[in-house]
């Protein structure tokens, strides 16, 4: 099994580009199961998560081309079997944003339930709650959601709680639906945005994307699109706090700093000099970062996926840092393999503290899912001696090439057996 063995203590420099976004890549190629024509996207990263949802929609019968300089076309001329199997699902949660559009382009929808991750429960229970309120009959036999409509129907539907995936499943759902359909305390997430920017190029009617009240008209069919994915928020987060942790002057190019939220704030607070130019990010640190306090929220609050990295930054700043995760309930299983590597982190509830120490010496680690493992690559690229990071396949599941940029910009890092 692939591992990453980094050796830390050397500043970065150099130019970076980043990649379209895994959590708006994804919701996207289910807007394909839409329509019978062509989805042309570009800018669609390489990496697992897209092949396993490549894999899955080709189950289904959907018509998956080459993925080659970022171009994904997808054709759903016809769907010859409306289900997500459990063997599927269970490697990538986001397999349930199949159920929505199955249903709204064919009546019927078998989804495996996801199940717990290592993240926390994540129930699904405001997908299925927004589906039935615009008429679907779903029963959870076997382990699976069995779910039948005629029609879907528009509706008022206030979510109980914001949910990404949720309001990105209902918004496919209600682009076919007949009548209009009003998500309330739906996610602002630029990824919701962008979903609903291809919806529109497919000819869907969408009003508030972006906004807590979205608003939905159902139109008989969708046509075929093209459409380009969102830059990477995340991974651009991630490339600017190993910045800032490791010290030295990176440019990131092919991203977007208005879909950054709270972040650029955050890292400016450790200490960094942020540029912002057009689709470009100049990020210059000098010295030992500050310590920063933070609590995951909505967007656009802090993000949660950027809270694993953010924890690493804080083991080597001066001064303490208080983080509070209030999206997931165990979203701290990295802070046990950053002390391995010297950090003082003590954990109460849903609250870590983080006491900076002078250095962090490099150790054998284990990466416990997508974002710890971001966080021990930081970590890594800043600790003395080396850093070996086993189980990266999480990392393949959500970071393009990430030890061939984060050589070019002069880390030392490589894939080993
Ligand atoms: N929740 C429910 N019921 C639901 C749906 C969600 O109780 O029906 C709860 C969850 O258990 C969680 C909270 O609501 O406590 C928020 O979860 P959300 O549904 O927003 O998460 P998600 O849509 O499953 C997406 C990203 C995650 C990211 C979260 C939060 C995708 C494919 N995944 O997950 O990304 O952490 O939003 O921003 O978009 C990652 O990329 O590493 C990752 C985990």
């Amino acid at each position: 099994m692939d591992k990453l063995l980094i050796t830390g203590g050397r500043p970065l420099a150099g130019e970076v580009r980043i990649s379209g976004a895994k959590n708006a890549a994804l919701p996207i190629m289910c807007a394909a199961l839409l329509t019978d024509q062509p989805l042309a996207l570009d800018n669609v990263p390489r990496l697992m998560d897209v092949r396993t949802m490549a894999k899955l929609l080709g189950l289904m019968g959907v018509e998956v081309g080459p993925q080659a300089d970022g171009r994904l076309q997808l054709q759903a001329s016809q769907i010859k079997d409306p289900v997500a199997g459990y063997e599927m699902v269970k490697t990538m949660r986001a397999s349930v944003l199949v159920l929505g559009p199955l249903l709204a382009r064919c009546g019927r929808a078998k989804v495996s339930l996801p199940g717990g991750c290592a993240i926390g429960a994540r129930p699904v229970d405001q997908h299925v709650k927004g589906l039935q309120a615009m008429g679907a009959v779903i029963t959870v036999e076997h382990g699976y959601m069995n779910a039948t409509a005629n029609r879907l129907k528009g509706a008022r539907i206030v979510m109980d709680l914001v949910t990404v995936t949720g309001t990105e499943n209902l918004l496919l759902a209600a682009a076919l639906a007949e009548g209009t359909t009003v998500l309330e305390n739906a996610a602002r997430e630029p990824e919701v945005v962008d979903l609903a920017n291809c919806l529109k190029a497919m000819g869907a009617r969408i009003e508030g994307a972006g906004t807590d009240t979205i608003r939905i008209e159902g139109v008989g069919s969708l046509a075929g699109a093209r459409h380009r994915v969102m830059p990477d928020r995340i991974e651009t987060g991630t490339f600017l706090s190993a910045v800032v942790a490791a010290g030295g002057k990176v440019r990131l190019v092919n991203t977007a700093a208005d879909t950054l939220g709270a972040t650029l704030e955050k890292l400016r607070e450790a200490g960094a000099k942020i540029a912002i130019a057009g689709g470009a990010i100049e990020v210059e640190m000098a010295g030992r970062p500050q310590s920063v306090s933070l609590t995951t929220a909505p967007y656009p609050g802090f993000a949660t996926d950027m809270q694993a990295q953010f924890m690493a930054l804080d083991c080597v700043a001066s001064g303490t840092g208080q983080i509070t995760e209030t999206i997931f309930e165990n979203r701290f299983m990295h802070a046990q393999e950053l002390q391995r590597l010297g950090a003082d982190i003590s954990i109460q509830d849903n609250t870590a503290v983080v006491k900076g120490v002078e250095r962090l010496l490099g150790a054998n680690v284990m990466a416990t899912d997508l974002r710890a493992s971001a966080s021990l690559v930081v970590a890594g690229l800043v600790a003395q001696g080396e850093t070996l990071i086993d189980r990266i396949y999480h990392l393949d599941r959500g970071y393009e090439a990430l030890e061939h940029k984060l050589s070019g910009l002069g880390a030392k890092i490589a894939r080993v057996r």
